[in-house]
């Protein structure tokens, strides 16, 4: 479908970048804070690039208001961040740390001083260490409650002031890494638990999203989950239907249930056969279905490619086997069930890489009619209003003798997607906003502080910290012009 006008981009649509907690707060003991698991993970030998962490980061804790004065002048419309939880409950759970809500408020209220938006996520990947330590954080049912209590606490402290907020981000993400490749906190290597826990989040999920309705009438709430569409490699049938399976198995185990409460049936039979589908007791998928996100918030770098196992991996099967049954030609099944279970989407699909898109320097495939595919199929399958709310390009800047970041390829980057985001509303999609991922440098989780996202450079590495002074890129002038011509000059 091609357009020979686009639309314009909605009145009051929300021009934003987003950051987390940890990747720029610092300050991580600071006025009471307890440690997350990332304060914990962090020091674990070998775990980041060159053992950098969120001890310091960009300190946006001491200096919030010179970079919400640079949002100012920039124009920005909104500004998506995260709270650390535990800055609120030190321990996770117990008496608030007064201190920790305060940075918050002042934060939340040189927002508004300002007329920027604030868009509030509630849980950035940092569990409290001390309830992973009492109970294995989201392994264990207590962290729903405890989850809600802390939700709660946000909730009535500043319904009057924030309007948008989001639940979880990117849980596909942060169980995967946490619990199956042992990338993330807590470090566990076991596909079992990772289905478990995420069971959990996602009743954690629901409760605090019906504690908001319940005390937030006029704010909306949604999870901002990290969506790639599959792609098929080609259009043999056998890789339509490993496509199939790939968006079943990577995109809607979520959002179905975020949106309607149910997991998707085939991938669930899968889980159950492999003996690892999660633990769903009386009362769960009530709990699941009562609530529903107000809009989704979609966080898009990239897509995927696959193909049907059997195409990538030829059979390769021993002479004998082939004497026993009909089973013995499927090498994945000749595996015991419990090596099976450790790769379930063996059998579903198998990822390739797409010889039609190029490649940022850390291998992410660059795709901007992927965010309008994305959009496309979430809009029909969810029909909620959608928030872009991440969005951007990891690269090495460097910071010329001039003082300048001449950061061209990024302009082209976001400019890109930007575009498509406008045929997806011209097409008749419902955005209400768009977040780039970043707007000043921060910590990339694993790639230390040479991964920069940022409008706005800071002027510190991995092994010193610095002046740690902000400079704008030349992408930050360019989006300042975005945003003041609401889209018309990209
Ligand atoms: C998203 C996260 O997955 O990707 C962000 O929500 C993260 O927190 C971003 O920083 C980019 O990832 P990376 O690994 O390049 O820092």
């Amino acid at each position: 479908m091609y357009h020979d006008q686009l639309d314009a981009f909605p009145k009051h649509f929300l021009w934003g970048a987003a950051s987390a907690a940890y990747q720029i707060e610092g300050g991580w003991n600071a006025d009471g804070k307890g440690p997350s698991i990332w304060d914990h993970f962090t020091k674990i030998p070998g775990k980041t690039f060159k053992g950098t962490n969120g001890d310091v980061a960009v300190d946006h804790y001491h200096r919030y208001k010179e970079d919400i004065a640079l949002m100012a002048e920039m124009g920005l419309k909104s500004y998506r961040f995260s709270v650390a939880w535990s800055r609120i409950l030190p321990e996770g759970i117990g008496s608030v740390n007064q201190k920790g809500l305060q940075f918050y408020e002042d934060l939340i209220d040189e927002l508004i001083k300002h007329n920027i938006e604030p868009v509030l996520t509630l849980y950035h990947w940092d569990i409290p260490q001390s309830l992973q330590d009492k109970y294995n954080g989201w392994e264990s049912r207590q962290a729903i409650d405890d989850f809600d209590h802390y939700a709660r606490i946000l909730f009535d402290r500043f319904k009057d002031k924030v309007k948008y907020w989001v639940s979880f981000n990117e849980q596909n993400v942060f169980t995967a890494l946490g619990y199956r490749w042992q990338a993330h906190p807590p470090n566990i290597s076991d596909v079992k638990r990772m289905f478990e826990s995420n069971h959990i989040i996602n009743l954690a999920n629901a409760k605090a999203i019906n504690s908001f309705h319940e005390l937030v009438p006029n704010g909306v709430i949604g999870p901002s989950f990290g969506y790639g569409p599959m792609y098929s490699f080609d259009c043999a049938p056998d890789n339509i239907l490993a496509e199939l399976n790939g968006e079943e198995f990577q995109n809607h185990w979520w959002l179905d249930v975020y949106v309607h409460g149910k997991y998707p049936k085939v991938t669930l039979k899968q889980l159950n056969r492999l003996g690892i589908a999660p633990t769903i007791k009386d009362g769960d998928m009530e709990l699941l279905q009562s609530a529903k996100p107000d809009f989704l918030g979609v966080n898009y770098y990239h897509g995927g490619t696959v193909r049907a196992n059997e195409i990538e991996h030829p059979l390769q099967i021993d002479e004998q086997d082939l004497e026993k049954d009909f089973q013995a030609t499927d090498p994945y099944l000749m595996k015991p069930k419990e090596e099976q279970a450790q790769s379930p989407e063996t059998r579903m699909f198998t990822n390739v890489s797409n010889p039609h898109l190029e490649t940022t320097d850390w291998g992410w495939e660059i795709d901007p009619i992927g965010i309008r595919i994305a959009l496309r199929r979430l809009q029909n399958r969810y029909d909620l209003p959608m928030m872009i709310t991440e969005n951007g390009l990891g690269a090495y800047d460097e910071l010329g003798v001039d003082e300048k970041v001449e950061d061209d390829y990024r302009i082209n980057y976001l400019s890109a997607h930007i575009k498509e985001i406008q045929k997806a509303i011209t097409d008749g999609v419902e955005v209400i906003g768009y977040c780039a991922w970043s707007f000043t440098d921060l910590l990339s989780w694993l790639n230390g502080y040479q991964k920069r996202y940022g409008f706005v450079y800071i002027d510190r590495d991995e092994q010193d910290e610095k002046r740690l002074e902000r400079i704008p890129k030349k992408s930050y002038y360019w989006y300042k012009n975005v945003i003041q011509t609401n889209g018309e000059e990209l």
